[in-house]
């Protein structure tokens, strides 16, 4: 049987990851994140591709171009702006999960907002980098 494909999405700002509010975001760096993924991926036996952008028409594009089984996304600030990347991600009709590094819920009122969430195969937020390995496990299968 084929691989399964899954695409890893990160939103803008996440390259700042280790240095970017270590208080709200730990001191791990998106670099080490993407290292744990794939160090996940290798021992689930599926095949990866990581995308990062700080541009919503970037996203968008690559978004559109996608081919995989399965989605996990950080949209990062634009989860709470961005009625763009929702319709793409509603155009490709690709299951995904929406993972936040944060607890969103226990920050400011505007982070409580999601044009992702009632939409997405689940949602993740407050664990950390362990949110994206969880997320993968339960794509894998
Ligand atoms: C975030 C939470 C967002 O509110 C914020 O804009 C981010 C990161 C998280 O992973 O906790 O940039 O998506």
């Amino acid at each position: 049987m084929a691989k399964k494909q899954i695409s890893i999405i990160h939103g803008p700002n996440l390259n700042l990851l280790g240095q970017r509010e270590p208080e709200v975001y730990g001191k791990t760096s998106l670099a080490e994140i993407n290292e744990l993924i794939q160090g996940e991926a290798n021992k689930l036996n599926v095949t990866l591709d990581i995308f990062q952008s700080n541009s919503e028409a970037e996203i968008v594009n690559h978004i559109h171009q996608l081919k995989a089984d399965f989605m996990i996304i950080n949209p990062a600030a634009f989860t709470h702006t961005s009625v763009a990347i929702r319709d793409a991600v509603a155009g490709i009709k690709m299951p995904f999960i929406e993972v936040h590094i944060s607890n969103v819920f226990a920050r400011e009122t505007f982070r409580k907002e999601s044009f992702f969430s009632d939409i997405a195969v689940a949602v993740i937020s407050g664990l950390g980098a362990e949110g994206y390995l969880a997320a993968l496990r339960f794509a894998a299968k």
